[in-house]
């Protein structure tokens, strides 16, 4: 296999992850940034500004020889023969096309590389975009480069279907590469299909260009709309007795639907899905296709209804939120990485504090951002991170889990009953405990779709 050279425009999960994996394939890959800090950090570290299981072990074994890190775009599009764009396209927030992707970035690095490419290169769109966005890059780019280099840019869609906290083992292992092409373009797939010859020819689907654009947006659509359908449920388990974990046991293994991606709680959080989301109910109403937009828009604001939800059942078990005090497990929206974008962490935290409750914070990776996430808003000063459980949960009045991971799932309830006050009270945001072992050790129980469980009424079956 023939090495390719790439240029990976920003260095956010999708661009380091990908970078670093073109690397172990055995490309040369050259990583620009806009940010110098960022890109002295992962020259020079550890500590890498990412935060993502298998990364540093991919930087160290390739950087220098194969992996390149450098705030010189231009030189780094001249040299390239593909490049991968790989900037932010946050969620537009004001102004025409609000709830739309903000487009400035990837608008910003198309004229660069209209500026600094030489000869046929490959456009890679990586980041998550607008159907059609292809489109707009081939228009700036053929319409802003000198003359000799029109025609010379082959735009490729190849989104990235990565998760955090798995994203190198899923870059490495992927259930599919999805490549969109124009169908003339011959040039750009037998490129592509040489950048990804060290996969399965099975998993390279060749489709496209609209249908690889948007088959990333309807991939997470179905995600979090999996999630939520099965948050409706749990609020129907809350009201009627059932418990939502049985019916999803019972659900996932018709194998149409699958057992995954069906774990009731306080909901999903993340940089993607309701990103993604809202850009999907705008293109639906720019289509005229308001139904189909108002049915993404109930699955997403329900949602983020559930955050209210688990608060306001936190404060009718507890009688009252002030003055309590309240140990919250987690902080970033998952386990295994320190992001905490559109956690939900966030809001609960926010309301609890604004209540009068005292929160205690503890998170592996990500309790170093509360503080900065908190300052300055109502009920701030009520707010502290802690170290442990241990410090967080002796002398609470309850337990919130909103982050599983693996040393909060291992907690000893007889341990953290003799830590806490009494009544006290365990919320699980994730439905990871046994509600059985919380109420034996003598504290109640609520899951969300699991019903509230009290240490008071409870007796051994
Ligand atoms: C997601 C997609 O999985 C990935 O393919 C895409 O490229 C980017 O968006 P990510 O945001 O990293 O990845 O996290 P993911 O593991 O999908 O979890 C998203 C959220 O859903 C988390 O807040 C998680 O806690 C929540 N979740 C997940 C649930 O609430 N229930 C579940 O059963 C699974």
């Amino acid at each position: 296999m023939a090495s390719k050279r790439i240029c990976i425009v920003g260095t956010g999960y999708v661009g380091s992850v990908t970078g670093a994996v073109l690397a172990e394939l055995g490309h040369h890959v050259t990583c620009v940034d806009s940010n110098p800090e960022k890109i002295k950090l992962f020259a020079q570290g550890p500590p890498f500004p990412i935060s993502e299981p298998g990364l540093p072990d991919l930087i160290l074994k390739h950087r220098g020889k194969r992996l390149f890190f450098s705030a010189d775009l231009s030189g780094a599009i001249a040299d390239a023969e593909a490049i991968f764009v790989c900037v932010s396209t946050p969620t537009k927030t004001s102004g025409i096309a609000t709830g739309s992707f903000d487009m400035v970035y990837v608008d910003a690095v198309a004229r660069s590389i209209a500026e600094h490419a030489r000869g046929d290169v490959i456009i890679v769109e990586k980041s998550t975009v607008p159907l059609k966005t292809a489109e707009r890059i081939e228009e700036i780019v053929n319409g802003t480069a000198p003359a000799h280099q029109r025609g010379k840019f082959h735009i490729v869609s190849n989104p990235e279907f990565l998760a955090e906290g798995s994203a190198v083992r899923d870059a490495l292992k992927p259930d599919r590469v999805l490549i969109g092409t124009r169908p003339a373009d011959e040039f750009a797939r037998t490129f592509m299909n040489e950048l990804y010859a060290a996969f399965p020819q099975e998993i390279i689907l060749h489709t496209r260009l609209w249908s690889s654009e948007l088959a990333k947006l309807a991939n997470n659509a179905f995600l979090s709309t999996k999630i939520t359908q099965t948050n409706a449920i749990a609020a129907l388990c809350d009201r009627s007795g059932a418990d939502v974990t049985e019916v999803s046991r019972a659900v996932g293994m018709d194998g149409r639907i699958g057992n995954k991606f069906l774990g009731a709680g306080v909901g999903w959080g993340g940089s993607c899905f309701g990103k993604d989301l809202r850009a999907l109910i705008y293109l639906l109403r720019h289509f005229n296709l308001e139904h189909e937009a108002n049915f993404y828009q109930a699955a997403h604001d329900l949602n983020y209804l559930l955050r209210e939800r688990f608060v306001r059942t936190m404060h009718d078990s507890l009688y009252s939120l002030a003055n309590k005090t309240i140990a919250v497990l987690g902080f970033a929206f998952k386990p295994l990485t320190d992001d905490i974008r559109d956690a939900p962490a966030i809001d609960i935290i926010g309301m609890l504090a604004a209540e009068g409750a005292r929160v205690r914070v503890v998170d592996p990776e990500a309790g170093m951002k509360v503080k900065e996430t908190f300052a300055g808003k109502p009920g701030a000063t009520n707010i502290v991170t802690v170290p442990s459980a241990t410090v967080a949960l002796t002398g609470a009045d309850a337990l919130v889990l909103l982050t599983e991971w693996d040393e909060f799932r291992r907690l000893d309830f007889t341990i953290v009953a003799s830590l806490m006050n009494r009544p006290a009270w365990v919320f699980d945001g994730r439905n990871v405990y046994d509600p059985a072992a919380v109420v034996r050790a003598g504290l109640s129980y609520y899951g969300v779709g699991r019903g509230v469980l009290r240490s008071s009424t409870f007796h051994e079956p």
